[in-house]
């Protein structure tokens, strides 16, 4: 039963719920990864289940993808969809531009691009992912297997140029062995403490060879949905600058839970 979820689990849901009333019939949909993107999808797949709502998704890791399926939900290839309608993802951080820390779980390559790709992002979150300034959440990188330490060395000399408050990076490690994404690399994190300019160290990143893409998304986001414990949230508009607050009901929801055996 809902009752049953930790606060943190009921603020994702709400996030989560708010942002799949977004989706219409016939939307090309990409579908983001993590515990909130989770919930997104299992709430989506009772919409195409209980209301017949046809959408075809295109997943940004293949846990999500194998999610979605399991759902109901139609997913194609982002070569088959081209260019979508919307994307629903979760963040480490935000900050208030709405730049974004993502790939804490190491989908950050599939999740940009599949974010840039799309009309409209909404990124759907808790609380404790708001921030004044990017930089407390290790930053991911993902970098290809060859070359890995020199292109950590590279990556160790470029950011002592920059404004950052810390300059550790770690390779992010599965177990005993090094993390491999779902295209066969590898992901270093960096510990900056705070970015001074996320753009910058965006771009910059990215001129290092060996890097594929770096977990900063600027200007990307459009929107974000805060849920609370409680099953409040609050959506801001980037663009227009709104802020809608509202509540979920949680007794309407009660086939999801009835299917996750809640
Ligand atoms: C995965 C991500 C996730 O969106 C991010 O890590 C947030 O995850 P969660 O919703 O589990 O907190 O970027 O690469």
């Amino acid at each position: 039963m809902p009752q049953n979820l930790s606060p943190v689990d009921k603020a994702k849901f709400a996030a989560a719920s708010r942002a799949v009333d977004f989706v219409e019939a016939g939307m090309r949909v990409g579908l983001g990864t993590g515990s909130t993107a989770a919930w997104m999808v299992r709430i989506l797949g009772a919409r195409v289940r209980d209301e017949g709502l046809k959408i075809a998704g295109v997943a940004t890791s293949a846990r999500t993808a194998a999610l979605a399926r399991a759902e109901g939900i139609t997913v194609v290839t982002l070569d088959e969809a081209r260019w979508l309608d919307l994307t629903i993802d979760g963040a480490d951080e935000f900050d208030p531009k709405l730049n974004l820390i993502k790939g804490g779980g190491a989908a950050l390559l599939q999740e940009k691009i599949v974010a840039t790709a799309s009309d409209q992002m909404i990124v759907i979150t808790d609380a404790a992912k708001e921030v004044a300034h990017l930089g407390a959440f290790p930053l991911p990188v993902e970098v290809i297997g060859f070359g890995l330490q020199t292109t950590r060395a590279l990556i160790e000399e470029m950011i002592e140029a920059l404004d950052v408050l810390g300059r550790k990076v770690t390779l992010r490690m599965n177990g005993d062995t090094p993390l491999v994404t779902d295209e066969g690399n590898r992901i270093l994190d960096l510990h900056l403490g705070r970015i001074g300019n996320p753009g910058q160290l965006a771009m910059v990143l990215n001129q290092v060879p060996g890097v594929v893409e770096n977990g900063l998304f600027i200007d990307i986001c459009d929107r974000v949905i805060i849920g609370h414990g409680d099953g409040g949230f609050e959506m801001r508009d980037i663009i227009t600058g709104a802020v809608e607050t509202g509540r979920i009901d949680f007794a309407e929801s009660g086939n999801i839970f009835a299917d996750l055996g809640h």
